[in-house]
């Protein structure tokens, strides 16, 4: 087995990333990110030997650090540009969702992955809860048939305290509500082994300032996407906030039905009588992780999918093939979320996903940068809006936000809560004294 040196690229999700299990070979050698005081924390906690480096500018990371793989956890919408630049310096990519900001980011991330011959994995955990995965035993064993329609949801409620998102134009303040879609859509296409093909999004407007309060989240109550897949089935997803968390996927097949119980995780199979052979006309069950792993899964962050991903990018680098997770369907996955927003903005129009593994058709994309992500400062004027109701932050509402920014220096994720000056006093005499 080999010994895969890696970095990890933002240190927020990133810190998940930082203590993979030893069998897969995976070792932290360089963490960047631009602000040097979390840089010493994790190496701080992360670093056994000394062996991490440390970099605030990731083109000089990729220039001097030894490294075969980069894991990104960089902004939301910023991910294809780094990814190329790792792919391009022949390193291995793990890329957390989503792929791309734009389209033509996606064609340009197949074509480096393409042209590099190094992996690339989206880190989409969600697939690889127990009850996904055993959704997917069971689809696989025939049982149900073949999909006709799904139901995947990723409604995240929050009543987004400021420090998670720190600045007007952080990608959680700016987000419109279809982009956070892969953690929705994704399980259904594992599991049933489909692509989405065309894509509708549809968003409530409703305008809800009493229940918001002071909130400075730039973003509609949630949003619906009813996808056509490569098979001929329809998929409907949720995501956003929505007011109350709903992480359910529900399939209905041509034998049956499966769904994961909203309140407790288990796994609820149907059938009818016509259609059940031997089995029961209804069973919930609590599924089994695969028993050699069964240990790390479940003490993994998000119902275990946490592991699953480094397991995945690992065993993917260790035989040199492409995981499922690829370039093509993680593009594809992505795509889902940024051509609902294009449909919301055009009155429910359906677009095509382009065929991200033929040249022919991507090539129709290459030039689409469309977006409605800010950059700091930049005018609206042009930009496809963020928001479909005409709802927006109060001026004290923003006040406050800036308050609280400036008072946790902008570090956000709750970095500044508990313990951060202590952490960082002891991080600082134990690295800084050379
Ligand atoms: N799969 C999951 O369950 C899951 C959970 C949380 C977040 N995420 C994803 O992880 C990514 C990061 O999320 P987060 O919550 O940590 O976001 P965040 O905005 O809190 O943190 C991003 C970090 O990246 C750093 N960074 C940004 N640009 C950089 C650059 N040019 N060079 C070096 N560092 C840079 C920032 O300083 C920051 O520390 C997002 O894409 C998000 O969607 C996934």
């Amino acid at each position: 087995m080999e010994v895969i040196k890696y970095a990890v690229v933002g240190t927020g999700r990133g810190k998940v990333f930082m203590s993979p299990p030893e069998y897969t070979g995976m070792k932290l050698t360089a963490v960047c990110d631009l602000n040097p005081d979390k840089l010493i924390i994790v190496k701080y906690r992360f670093d056994k030997d000394d062996s991490i480096q440390l970099f605030t500018d990731y083109d000089e990371m990729l220039a001097k650090a030894d490294i075969d793989a980069v894991i990104l956890a960089n902004y939301f919408n910023e991910h294809a540009e780094f990814a190329i630049k790792a792919l391009k310096a022949g390193k291995h990519v793990l890329s957390e969702c989503t792929a791309m900001g734009t389209i033509g980011e996606g064609v340009a991330l197949c074509r480096a992955v393409e042209e590099s011959g190094k992996i690339y994995m989206i880190a989409e955990n969600y697939p690889f809860t127990k009850a996904r995965m055993e959704m997917k035993h069971l689809y696989e064993s025939g049982e149900l048939g073949e999909l006709l329609y799904g139901e995947g949801e990723y409604a995240h409620a929050m009543n987004a305290p400021f420090d998670i998102a720190p600045g007007e134009y952080h990608w959680r303040n700016q987000i419109p509500s279809t982009y956070y879609c892969t953690h929705a859509i994704a399980p259904i296409m594992l599991i049933t082994n489909t692509v989405p093909t065309r894509v509708n999004g549809f968003v409530p407007k409703i305008e809800d300032q009493s229940y918001r309060g002071n909130e400075v989240r730039l973003q509609d109550p949630g949003g619906i996407i009813v996808c056509e897949m490569d098979n001929g089935a329809v998929v409907r997803t949720m995501q956003g906030a929505f007011r109350a968390t709903s992480m359910a996927t529900r399939l209905h097949c041509t034998h049956g039905a499966c769904e994961i119980n909203r309140a407790d995780g288990r796994l609820t199979v149907w059938h009818e009588g016509f259609n059940r052979g031997n089995n029961p006309k209804y069973r919930t069950y609590e599924p089994e992780w695969p028993e050699e792993y069964a240990e790390m899964a479940a003490k993994a962050g998000h119902g275990g999918g946490d592991f699953w991903v480094i397991h995945y990018f690992a065993e993917a680098i260790q035989k040199n093939e492409q995981p499922w997770l690829n370039v093509y369907r993680a593009c594809a996955m992505s795509a889902v979320g940024i051509l609902a927003w294009k449909s919301v903005v055009n009155g429910g129009a359906a677009y095509d996903v382009p065929k991200f593994d033929d040249e022919e058709d991507r090539k129709k994309y290459e030039n689409d940068f469309w977006t409605p992500f800010r950059k700091e400062g930049e005018s609206d004027e042009g930009m496809p809006p963020r928001t479909a109701s005409p709802w927006k932050p109060t001026e004290e509402a923003y006040a406050a936000a800036k308050a609280a920014w400036e008072a946790s220096d902008y570090l956000g994720l709750g970095w500044k809560k508990s313990g951060f000056a202590e952490e960082l006093a002891l991080a600082k005499a134990k690295f800084e004294k050379n």
